[in-house]
């Protein structure tokens, strides 16, 4: 028996999943990693505790298992994040600077004032906003001591969580990264899938710094043999949200998933086109398998199963995230109570670094549950947002929405998301739809399956939840919500 290895690099955890050639889960582990908040607006890891960690879930997973039955690793990750390190030995120079960070909201509105919005979209894809790696690396290259000379002497690396693990991987003799996870810098060009000289010139990069953008599928090099005992194949790299959309076999233009995350992701998949956005959705790459780049539409927000963390770790309502639902659902409603989520400014389609978290509609009857129920009723309701602006930008309606990610396990939040999508909201039974997605890229890629249908037949069905409430109740829900988000608007200015 041979197996597929991913190693699945998110936001607050290190996750590693072996997968058998069904696309089954056999052995997984999985460690919580700490955030740091040094100043308000500001998320940082620790890039060599993201990678001890990965190895100590990687070891866990591949337990009573010979490396030699490993046949390739897929490699998945948060995207965006900011690393910067020694190209010898691999030392990071600075805390990673994480996705959800908004330090670099300034550099982004002098941006958008010197008019390089039209560029940067046409290129890249991206709206500009501090979400995206250009201005974080540029940040970090000003701030750590001699950061551009250094760069330009080629001492130092680049790279998103992906390059870092890599490299890391490989005893630093791999230095990559793939389309899906550099279409997220800012720094390429999507169309010609190379890094972008003039965005490079804009942001003083060198191009020394930048990792080799290889395929999504395919061996692009082996781990060191001392770290599991022989070395295994690299075959897939994705960033999380583009191999969940893999993993959750939207293989066909016109297909959706959303994945609860920490943030929430919507993505579609355009096919080999690049279709360019009119609602403020990004284009992005989703994967380069077998000398083919497929494209995606991407709606994402920052806050999702972050929410629910919020509630655990700052309003400390609940001890543990799988409380939720049983809080939510101790009270028939939310008694009137609204929260919007902006607790790090507004993603899609509203991109404003400004716009600060809310609880609307309390009375003295509101109490934990029906804070619980409106946190998570604020997930659905971003997402309504989403797929609303993703419909308009496809001139067509979405007729069911696959899901996954941790807070798809939850029942309650489910319904309310059909009933406010207004269409089915389908589970399948394997929602670690992102691991599984870099199995599926790295299995690709070295032969395990023959192609895509052979994939696809492996979805199936968990649970599909019907919308069960009316049109305009639908209409009236959205409306209440899109007044509470107007007032979040540009808070901090
Ligand atoms: O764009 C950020 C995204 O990749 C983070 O994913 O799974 O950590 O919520 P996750």
């Amino acid at each position: 028996m041979s197996y597929l290895l991913a190693l699945d690099q998110g936001t607050t955890s290190s996750r590693a999943i072996v997968f058998d050639h069904h696309g089954q889960p056999v052995a997984r582990a999985q460690q919580e990693l700490a955030l740091h908040y040094p100043h308000p607006g500001w998320v940082e890891t620790d890039a060599r505790a993201l990678w001890q960690a990965q190895l100590a879930v990687a070891r866990a997973a591949m337990h009573g298992l010979a490396p030699q039955s490993i046949k390739a690793i897929g490699m998945t990750n948060q995207r965006e994040t900011t690393v910067l390190w020694e190209r010898d030995g691999g030392a990071p120079l600075a805390n990673a600077i994480v996705w959800q960070d908004r330090r670099t909201a300034a550099i982004c509105e002098r941006l958008r004032e010197a008019g390089h919005a039209e560029l940067i979209t046409s290129r890249t894809g991206l709206v500009i906003d501090p979400y995206f790696s250009a201005t974080k690396l540029a940040w970090l290259l000003d701030h750590v001591p001699d950061g551009r000379a250094r760069a330009a002497r080629g001492e130092l690396c680049f790279g998103t969580v992906d390059s870092y693990l890599l490299f890391m991987l490989t005893g630093g003799r791999l230095h990559v990264t793939d389309p899906s996870n550099a279409a997220r810098t800012m720094l390429f060009n999507i169309h010609t899938c190379a890094w972008d000289d003039e965005l490079l010139a804009l942001f003083d990069i060198a191009p020394q710094l930048l990792p080799e953008v290889v395929p999504s599928s395919g061996v692009c090099g082996y781990t060191d043999a001392a770290l599991f005992g022989a070395p295994i194949a690299i075959a897939g790299i994705a960033g999380d949200q583009q191999a969940a959309t893999f993993g959750q076999a939207c293989h066909h233009p016109g297909m959706a998933k959303n994945t609860y995350g920490t943030g929430c992701f919507m993505l579609q998949n355009t096919g080999a086109e690049a279709r360019a956005s009119q609602h403020r959705l990004l284009t992005t790459v989703g994967w380069q398998a077998g000398g083919q780049t497929t494209y995606l539409l991407e709606a994402s927000v920052f806050m999702g199963g972050a929410t629910v963390q919020w509630l655990r770790d700052s309003l400390g309502i609940i001890g543990h995230s799988g409380e939720v639902e049983a809080l939510a659902a101790s009270v028939p409603d939310t008694g009137g109570v609204l929260m919007v989520p902006a607790f790090t400014g507004l993603g899609a389609p509203y991109w404003d670094a400004g716009a600060r978290a809310t609880l609307l509609g309390m009375t003295r009857a509101t109490g934990r549950g029906q804070i619980a129920r409106a946190a998570l009723e604020s997930i659905a309701l971003q997402s309504a947002d989403l797929m609303h602006a993703m419909e308009l930008d496809a001139g067509t309606p979405l007729h069911e929405l696959r899901v996954d990610g941790g807070a798809s396990a939850n029942d309650l939040l489910m319904q309310f998301q059909a009933d406010v999508l207004g269409v089915p909201v389908l589970r399948p039974r394997v929602t670690e739809t992102t691991a599984l997605g870099a199995a599926y890229l790295a299995g690709l890629g070295c032969g395990v399956w023959s192609g895509l249908d052979e994939i696809g037949a492996h979805w199936k069905l968990d649970r599909a939840f019907e919308p069960r409430r009316s049109d305009d109740w639908r209409g009236a829900t959205l409306a209440r919500w899109r007044r509470a988000v107007a007032l979040t608007r540009s808070w901090q200015e």
